[in-house]
């Protein structure tokens, strides 16, 4: 499932324009992105930490809304990097609010897109660990 949030403002975001890679924080997966591949699939915005976790990675994190911003059910923390990542809007940080853990480097991956110019490491919170593929 993927698509627009219809009782949230549409707003495009760039995908990536350079190489970069998506290292699972505790776990073996790194991701190698090249821009031309971007979107991977349909989950989150384009380009966005869900699409290129869930699609690029094979990763199999919880996104229960289908990637529109309602659920915060894909929260992660971005441990670096986090600097080339697309700005949380109003409605991603109301709905990151209703995630357990909350970080200051918290994101919802649906929603997050990284611009290619920073390598990144992110962590799936503890709860959400079991869904990663061994
Ligand atoms: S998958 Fe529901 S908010 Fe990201």
């Amino acid at each position: 499932m993927g698509g627009i949030n219809p009782y949230h403002k549409a707003t495009s975001i760039p995908t990536a324009t350079r190489p970069f890679t998506v290292r699972l924080a505790g776990h073996p997966t790194t991701i190698e992105v090249r821009p031309e591949q971007l979107p991977f699939g349909r989950d989150g915005r384009p380009g966005s930490l869900l699409d290129i976790l869930l699609n690029g990675g094979r990763v199999a994190i919880d996104h229960a809304c289908g990637g529109v911003n309602a659920c915060s059910t894909c929260h992660v923390v971005v441990k670096e990097g986090l600097e080339s990542c697309s700005t949380a809007d109003e409605a991603e940080e109301d709905m990151l609010d209703t995630a357990p853990g909350l970080t200051p480097q918290s994101r919802l991956a649906c929603q997050c897109v990284p611009d290619g110019s920073r390598d990144l490491v992110v962590e799936i919170p503890s709860w959400n660990r079991n869904a990663v593929k061994e």
